[in-house]
């Protein structure tokens, strides 16, 4: 067998735990996967004396990680200590400027800097794999990649925060507050350390960013995409949900349409016979649709330490089996800017729910409204009283756009007879 594969390790977290974990457990198996043994030879973190249960006393420290790239016994370096700029840019860049494959789990440094360092990448030569970065586990971009290499790509619609789809479900499910789950899930290990960045819907959007890239070959503006997070959502909408025949998810959404390219993150109505209508917990869940093959689902764990880790070792036994494909499925160099659509060229069915005096007249005046703003009611419901005063009264429109849609529900909230700010939540066909 050939000599041995040696890699570093940035950031010992849950994940880079995980993934020596692996290499200890399965070493035999995955020196004969890989063709010759792969071991960890050198690591760096912040604290060097952290009980992370497992003995790393037989690893070289460095302090620095980017010190890690000047070492010319490494042949690959895992990048896993997160953030889009600081260190773990500069680690990425002096890793494939000096030719070395890098491996990471970044989904923020690959959606803000992926392009520029898959450009490096090509043009070194040096492989650059971060299958851990999207959808934990599931094996979704060597999908993209490699499976469905043959198809024009039009739709991607996933479930791809763990955290927030953990607290929907137990939202939904045990009637359980919204704090309440989200710190259950944080010792879950599936929340990132600024649990912001899941329930505001950033760390979807850095994942629908790297689909959108993939799949349609240009680049997003991370910043521009529109993103909206679970954190408003009120239980009445998740109870209006269900009797409506649907489940809210937080879904990123990469599509093409004939104006563009759509990337945006929202919490959704899904219909309960959508395919990611079931995908509960942490799970993750991706439908893409190609021209050739039709919708495919790849559903599994999203978050946490063993389905991160499986990911990154899959991209380590890749490269050392010298399995490699471009970074973003073809040469970087040339891919154009991505124009993000505005809001009158986005479309979709929305769900309106309103809190309202009970008074003559009030649904004839929000009716009259949506009629003014040309926007075509498809249902209305109204049941009960509400606890906190006055009735809810939930809408249902036909496609309109997310422009007309902000504009009806901005003018609702200045009726009078409105008791609290309108909830609007697109509908997935
Ligand atoms: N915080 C992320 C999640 C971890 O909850 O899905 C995986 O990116």
């Amino acid at each position: 067998m050939a000599d041995t594969y040696n890699i570093g390790i940035a950031g010992l977290g849950t994940v880079g735990v995980g993934v020596i974990d692996i290499l200890n457990r399965h070493g035999d198996l995955l020196a004969k996967r890989a063709g010759r043994p792969v071991a960890v030879r050198a690591v760096s973190a912040r604290d060097r004396h952290r009980d992370r249960g497992v003995d790393i006393s037989g690893y070289d420290w460095c302090d620095d990680p980017v010190a890690l790239a000047r070492r010319d016994d490494l042949d690959l370096i895992v990048e896993l200590i997160g953030g889009s700029d600081g260190p773990a840019l500069a680690l990425a860049q002096a890793c494939l400027e000096g030719g070395r494959a890098f491996v990471t789990a970044n989904k923020a440094l690959m959606a803000y800097h992926g392009a520029d360092l898959a450009v490096l990448a090509d043009r070194m030569d040096a492989p650059l794999a971060y299958e851990a970065a999207v959808a934990g586990g599931i094996p979704v971009i060597k999908a993209l990649k490699e499976g469905l290499a043959g198809n024009e790509i039009s739709h991607i619609s996933g479930i791809l925060n763990g955290t927030c789809n953990y607290i929907l479900t137990k939202m939904e499910e045990d009637r359980r507050d919204f704090g309440d789950v989200l710190a259950e899930a944080q010792q879950l290990g599936y929340a990132e350390a600024d649990p912001t960045f899941d329930i505001d819907g950033h760390d979807s959007a850095h994942k629908a960013v790297i689909l959108a890239m993939l799949a349609f070959h240009a680049v997003p503006a991370v910043d521009t995409a529109p993103v909206v997070g679970i954190r408003a959502l009120d239980t009445v909408d998740i109870d209006y949900a269900r009797e409506l025949g649907y489940k809210i998810k937080l879904l990123g959404t990469a599509r093409r349409t004939e104006d563009g390219i759509e990337v945006c993150v929202h919490p959704a109505m899904v219909p309960l016979d959508h395919a990611l209508a079931g995908v509960r917990d942490a799970t993750n869940a991706v439908m893409i649709q190609g021209d050739a093959v039709g919708e495919t689902v790849y559903i599994g764990p999203g978050a946490g330490r063993g389905p991160t880790a499986s990911a990154v070792v899959g991209d380590i036994i890749d490269i050392v089996r010298g399995h490699t494909s471009p970074a973003l499925g073809r040469a970087a160099h040339d891919l154009p800017a991505m124009v993000p659509l505005d809001d009158a060229q986005r479309f979709a069915n929305f769900y309106i729910r309103l809190r309202v005096n009970d008074a003559v007249g009030v649904v004839a005046e929000v009716a009259q409204l949506l009629s003014d703003a040309d926007v075509s009611i498809d249902g209305l419901l109204q049941r009960g009283r509400a606890a906190k005063g006055g009735v809810y009264l939930v809408i249902t429109t036909h496609a309109t756009t997310e422009a007309r849609a902000a504009d009806v529900v901005a003018a609702l909230d200045k009726l009078d007879n409105i008791l609290e700010p309108p909830a609007l939540l697109r509908i997935e066909a």
